[in-house]
């Protein structure tokens, strides 16, 4: 499997946006999950300030969402006409609004309040709303039936950590999926331990670029995300940045496994 570089994280500019006071803001099992020990200080910990981000400025991950699209080669891949699609970690609905043009019936799983929001409201506007139910749920611990889908899919959420999929997430994901289905980690990091699972790995080559909605956004928001290129997105004065200038991977990948019979 050909290793992408690791994505460059945030640093103290979304660290320092929420305070350890923020956490009070987490659900119990929000809590039991993303802050174990009870006491955790987002200054110290970019997980838990992406985890803030979600809750307290949904719109904002919204809109850097929305500037990072996806690769079409990954839409492109997925399967056509699928009776059930369950996507985890569904967020505002980045993927899950492809989905829909590739399944009939989907169940989109968003442990975040405020980020389901946003997607009810997006699927709800595109006239999607009989067919894509906005759920409440965690990677381990899916409120979904077995054999409930033939598609099960997550993108830019699971990870081997317990708090963001790990051993049991993948576990879960395999249970829904009906046998001879597939389960597909879009954007997938921690390339080793899926394989080491029977995943396999697909890249769509081309360049690619961050479509920010004007100039002035790719600033604001770079300051905040890539302020490592932020002064570099300001000397360019555009609004579409290429993956490169931010030192990130870009949403070209995925990993999958098609199970049993
Ligand atoms: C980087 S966002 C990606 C959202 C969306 N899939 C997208 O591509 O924009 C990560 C998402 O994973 C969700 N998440 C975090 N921990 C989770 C867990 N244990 N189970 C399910 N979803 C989780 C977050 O709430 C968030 O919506």
């Amino acid at each position: 499997m050909p290793r992408p570089e690791a994505p460059a994280q945030p640093g103290p500019e979304l660290r320092r946006r929420y305070t350890a006071a923020d956490v009070g803001v987490f659900t119990p099992g929000e809590a039991r999950r993303f802050v174990p020990g009870g006491n955790g200080d987002p200054h110290d910990d970019v997980d838990l300030a992406w985890e803030l981000l979600y809750r307290l400025e949904p719109e904002l991950y919204d809109r850097l969402a929305t500037a990072e699209r996806l690769h079409p080669g990954v839409i492109s891949w997925l399967p056509r006409d699928v009776g059930r699609i369950a996507e985890v970690g569904a967020g505002s609905g980045r993927l899950t609004m492809e989905l829909t043009g590739r399944g009939r019936r989907i169940v989109a799983v968003e442990p975040a309040l405020p980020l389901r929001r946003v997607l009810r409201q997006k699927v709800a506007a595109a006239g999607h709303a009989d067919r894509v139910e906005v759920i409440p749920g965690f990677f381990d611990e899916l409120p979904l039936t077995d054999d409930s889908a033939d598609l099960v899919v997550t993108c830019s959420a699971f990870t081997p950590a317990p708090e963001h999929g790990g051993e049991a997430g993948l576990a879960e994901m395999e249970r829904v999926a009906r046998p001879a289905g597939l389960v597909v980690i879009i954007w997938p990091n921690h390339l080793d331990w899926l394989a080491a699972r029977g995943y396999r790995y697909v890249s769509f080559p081309g360049p690619m670029s961050v479509h920010f909605g004007s100039p002035h956004e790719a600033v604001e928001l770079a300051g905040i995300f890539y302020p490592r290129a932020a002064a570099e997105i300001r000397r360019r004065g555009s609004a579409e940045v290429p993956f490169e200038v931010l030192g990130i991977n870009p949403p070209r990948d995925l990993a999958f496994r098609v199970l049993p019979g």
